[in-house]
């Protein structure tokens, strides 16, 4: 049970007060269970009270291993004690060329070149850009189109907000979203793409997990459709990562499950292991190549961030993807993967209040019929219900979600699926 406990309550309101959360109506802020953390552990957040929670959202889908995890804080000190950050507009650091040396030999993108940013948003935003001033460059005007999915989500800035196409929460901003075409899954966009060949910029493609459209999943063999009609139309892939990207799905990139590389990846969220805020854009050689040219020219991409590449999230990103492999985590995701899709299963049956469950790797909703019980707000109480149960989980829509660490246990997956259950089943009981 969360203790009616003064501290908490004032933690609660010190919070409100001066804080305004993302994606979060501050005047229900309150009431929807928050915690206020105060440190973590492994795959557990403790808050000011020393309340342990299992984190069952990863912080949002980018904590990979755990929180505060010796290695990764050992990389971070040890960068730290060298230099915390050193602008790469026009110079270089040691520890951005090691991390992109290192990624660029298992990155789904052929001879990449990295321009790292901070969010998966500003990876995407750069990714539009440079697919864009790519035709440009090469002669070529009047390619200002994008195609997209239909219910896709690519982040929150107006570039990344207009291939996005998130329903009411962007509806306020639609007059300033450029126009792109979309398709209503992967062989309809690749039909899309045939018939705007000659218009397109580009293609922008969640791999195989729409998470942000409550965990809406999708077969390789369509991704790799929309790959042979980029092929075909010359018209540049771009592949955003960012919830995929280092192994939720159970391969290191969902591209290499599809056997898909494309022209431009876009990298963020678990690159630090969910340490450090930063994202990047993977670009071919081909492509990059089309952006040298004479000092000060147009040829240049005029785009870059204050922090972009900077060295303590380099070194610990590097640190990162040596214990992905070192821990053999991907094959703890596999077997984990299969354990949440049964449990998922499980709950489905005989609970009519459940209209689909849907997973792939450690990606998983679980639907409730919100529209035959008559609240909407169904989700979001059963995660309030999770909070007291000591698991964090997240309601998107009229699904509760959950994205476990790459390194959760048997017990802690039983434990989620447990905890979903009896949520639901106690809210249902009023
Ligand atoms: C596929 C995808 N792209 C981009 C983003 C935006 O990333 P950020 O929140 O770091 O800007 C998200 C965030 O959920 C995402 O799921």
């Amino acid at each position: 049970m969360l203790p009616d406990n003064e501290r908490h309550h004032q933690w609660v309101a010190r919070d409100e007060e001066v804080v305004w959360h993302g994606f979060t109506q501050m005047a229900t802020f309150a009431a929807n269970s928050p915690l206020v953390v105060h440190r973590g552990e492994g795959r557990y957040v403790f808050d000011t009270e020393d309340r342990r929670y299992l984190d069952a959202i990863s912080s949002l889908w980018v904590v990979t291993l755990g929180h505060c995890v010796p290695e990764l804080n050992d990389a971070l000190t040890r960068q730290a004690s060298r230099i915390a950050h050193s602008t790469l507009l026009g110079n270089g650091c040691d520890a951005t060329v090691l991390l992109a040396e290192a990624l660029a030999e298992v990155v789904p993108v052929d001879r990449p070149r990295f321009l790292f940013a901070s969010d998966g948003a500003s990876a995407v935003e750069q990714a539009l850009k440079i697919a864009y001033q790519s035709w440009r460059n090469r002669g070529v005007t009047g390619r200002t189109l994008f195609a997209a999915l239909e219910g896709a989500y690519h982040g929150d800035t107006f570039g990344a907000l207009s291939v996005g196409d998130s329903g009411f929460y962007s509806e306020a901003f639609a007059p300033l979203k450029f126009p792109v075409v979309r398709g209503r899954n992967y062989s309809d966009l690749a039909r899309v793409v045939s018939e705007n060949a000659d218009r397109l910029a580009g293609v922008i493609v969640e791999p195989l997990v729409q998470a942000a459209a409550g965990m809406a999943c999708h077969e390789s063999s369509g991704l790799l459709e929309v790959a042979a009609a980029c092929r075909a139309a010359s018209v540049p892939l771009i592949v955003d990562e960012v919830a995929t990207g280092f192994g939720r799905t159970g391969s290191l990139f969902a591209c290499n499950e599809a056997g898909v590389r494309p022209d431009i990846a876009c990298l963020g969220k678990a690159m630090t292991g969910g340490y450090l805020p930063m994202s990047a854009t993977a670009v071919t050689s081909s492509l990059a190549d089309t952006f040298l040219g004479p000092d000060l020219s147009a040829q240049t991409l005029y785009h870059g961030h204050s922090f972009s590449g900077n060295a303590l999230c380099a070194a610990v990103a590097l640190r990162h993807l040596d214990l992905l492999s070192e821990w053999n985590v991907l094959a703890n995701v596999k077997e984990r993967s299969v354990q949440l899709a049964e449990g998922l299963d499980r709950i489905a049956r005989g609970r009519p209040v459940v209209s689909e469950v849907r997973s792939k790797g450690l990606f998983a909703a679980v639907e409730l019929d919100t529209a035959a019980v008559g609240d909407p707000l169904l989700a979001r109480k059963v995660c309030s219900r999770a909070v007291e149960h000591g698991v964090v989980l997240r309601s998107i829509g009229p699904a509760v979600t959950t994205v476990p660490m790459l390194t959760s246990t048997y017990d802690e997956i039983d434990r989620i699926v447990w905890t979903i259950a009896e949520c639901i089943d106690e809210v249902g009981r009023g």
